[in-house]
């Protein structure tokens, strides 16, 4: 596995892969099952398989959260190694945003709704690595979780809007054996939280109305953002302590 860590290195490396399909997994890193299912379908369907690391600053709307996301690279690396990735991206900030972040990718509809209702420019963050990421890479396919739903339908979207040649694939979410949503988050409930935590994935399953489901995740416990259905699914977003927990699921 090669590890770039400039835009040079990864593009002269590139310009050597043209005859090959490239599969492409962008991350934030602390990785976990969830995102091994998605490297695992990204190394068995292609002939070469990147995957990039990088705490992607402009999409965290509080600073806190940016400076708390975990940090796991020595296990990631391992993990993608293991998984026989070929080629992992860790890039610098300065380096992704030698703009100053001046341009930016946004998104006027789906993205003010739901989670972008109450994380301010999230989905800007998110769209604009994502094309810089997709510019560089140039992958055939890029692998994406529907743990993050709304994230996949507006990246679907811009690729679609932007006539990128990229095709999008949607993984399905990885949960722990209770019903937990995989995230790296997870790892900073504590105990009386992580066991409060399933219920979001229950009560959204549940066959009750979106405002029920609210209420019974209120009297648990949960700071609740949001139950709606959109578009045949049913998604929250709630958080417990200081750990934002988000979830979905067909609606019941
Ligand atoms: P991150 O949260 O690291 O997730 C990377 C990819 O893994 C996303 O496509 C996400 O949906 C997927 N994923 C995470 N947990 C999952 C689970 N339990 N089951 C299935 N897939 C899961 O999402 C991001 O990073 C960033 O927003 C990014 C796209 C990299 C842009 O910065």
């Amino acid at each position: 596995m090669k590890q770039f860590t400039t835009i040079t290195a990864w593009s002269e490396a590139r310009s050597a892969l043209e005859a090959m399909s490239i599969g492409f997994v962008p991350t934030m890193g602390a990785l976990h099952a969830g995102h091994r299912s998605l490297i695992k379908r990204c190394v068995a369907e292609n002939d070469y398989s990147v995957v990039s690391i990088f705490i992607n600053p402009t999409q965290f709307d509080r600073a806190n959260d940016l400076e708390d996301y975990p940090v796991t690279l020595a296990a990631d690396l391992l993990m993608l190694q293991a998984n026989g990735v070929d080629a992992v991206l860790l890039l610098e900030p300065d380096e992704l945003y030698a703009d100053g972040y001046s341009y930016s990718v946004s998104e006027n509809e789906l993205s003010r709704q739901l989670c972008g209702a109450h994380r301010e420019g999230h989905f800007d963050g998110v769209l604009t690595v994502v094309m810089k990421l997709l510019n560089l890479v140039r992958p055939g396919s890029a692998y994406f979780g529907e743990k993050d739903y709304q994230q996949l339908q507006l990246v679907r979207g811009m690729v679609a809007a932007f006539f990128m040649d990229t095709q999008i694939v949607a993984c399905p979410v990885i949960r722990d054996s209770d019903g937990l949503a995989m995230s790296s988050r997870n790892s900073r409930l504590d105990t009386s939280q992580r066991r409060i935590a399933p219920s979001l994935y229950q009560e959204i399953r549940r066959p009750q109305t979106t405002y029920a489901a609210r209420q019974r995740l209120e009297k648990q416990g949960f700071d609740v953002d949001y139950v709606e259905d959109y578009k045949g699914r049913r998604l929250a977003a709630a958080t417990l302590g200081k750990t934002r927990l988000i979830d979905n699921v067909p609606i019941p």
